[in-house]
């Protein structure tokens, strides 16, 4: 079955809070977002990407995409307001032979090859899966939103989770059809609602996500010190 990635590129970067976008930002000598399209493209499994971007960018990402010859991008679409939004203008532009759809987040470099390769299996054996790590930290919950602790919750059962995601295409756009309103921080979110066991396969500690400046300065310590 034909696989789509969908590569997330349409954020604000406000969290980021630097005079360069999130996404252009260089770690280890390329653009942050040059390193998840670099997977993607070596990866036999992915048949094409769609990348989808926010209209400050898009012309420099184009650029990008034809120096740095990845190929398999067959177009660059524009994003949303949210996350969601942006994951279904890219949902648009799938192919119709494609039946498998990978979603990943460009501000994300350090996606293995085994990684897209796990989530791909289980996306096809299972219609739905997320990349995963089991939380380390010990998370309380509060009462409302104020700063008195409510309970403990179970770490053994608790997963911090990643992209690459994966889904058949049929199940994605059902949940989308079904609960694209309803707000979520995961595309996974959403099929959850609709009943599908999603599954988690293993992610890494090292598959950060840029959100701060120290994020960045993390992922340039992991480039250093090669553990990516
Ligand atoms: N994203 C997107 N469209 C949106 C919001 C987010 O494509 N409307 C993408 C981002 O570009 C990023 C990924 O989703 O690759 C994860 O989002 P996040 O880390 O929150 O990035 P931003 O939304 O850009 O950052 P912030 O929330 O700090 O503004
Ligand atoms: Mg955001």
């Amino acid at each position: 079955m034909r696989v789509t990635a969908i590569v997330l590129a349409a954020g604000k970067g406000e969290r980021f809070d630097a005079a360069v976008p999130k996404l252009l930002v260089r770690i280890g000598g390329k653009p942050l977002i040059a390193w998840s399209l670099r997977q993607l493209q070596r990866h036999r499994g992915v048949g094409d990407i769609i990348v989808v971007s926010s209209p400050f960018i898009a012309a420099r990402l184009e650029r990008l995409v034809r120096a740095s010859r990845f190929t398999k991008v067959r177009s660059i679409v524009f994003g949303g307001e949210r996350r969601q939004d942006s994951v279904l203008q890219g949902l648009g532009a799938v192919g119709r032979e494609s039946g498998i759809v990978l979603v990943h987040d460009g501000a994300r470099p350090f996606v293995s090859h085994g990684m897209v390769t796990s989530v791909l299996s289980a996306a096809a054996k299972h219609g739905a899966a997320v990349v995963g790590v089991p939380v380390k930290a010990t998370i309380k919950e509060s009462k409302g939103a104020g700063p008195v602790v409510k309970r403990t919750l179970d770490r053994s059962r608790l997963w911090e989770i990643q992209t690459p995601q994966a889904f058949r295409k049929a199940v994605l756009e059902r949940a989308f059809q079904r609960f694209g309103k309803v707000a979520v921080t995961d595309d996974a979110g959403l099929v959850e609602k609709l009943g599908v066991a999603v599954r988690i396969v293993p992610g890494r500690y090292s598959n950060i996500k840029v959100t701060t400046r120290e994020d960045a300065q993390f992922a340039r310590a992991l480039v250093r010190e090669g553990a990516v």
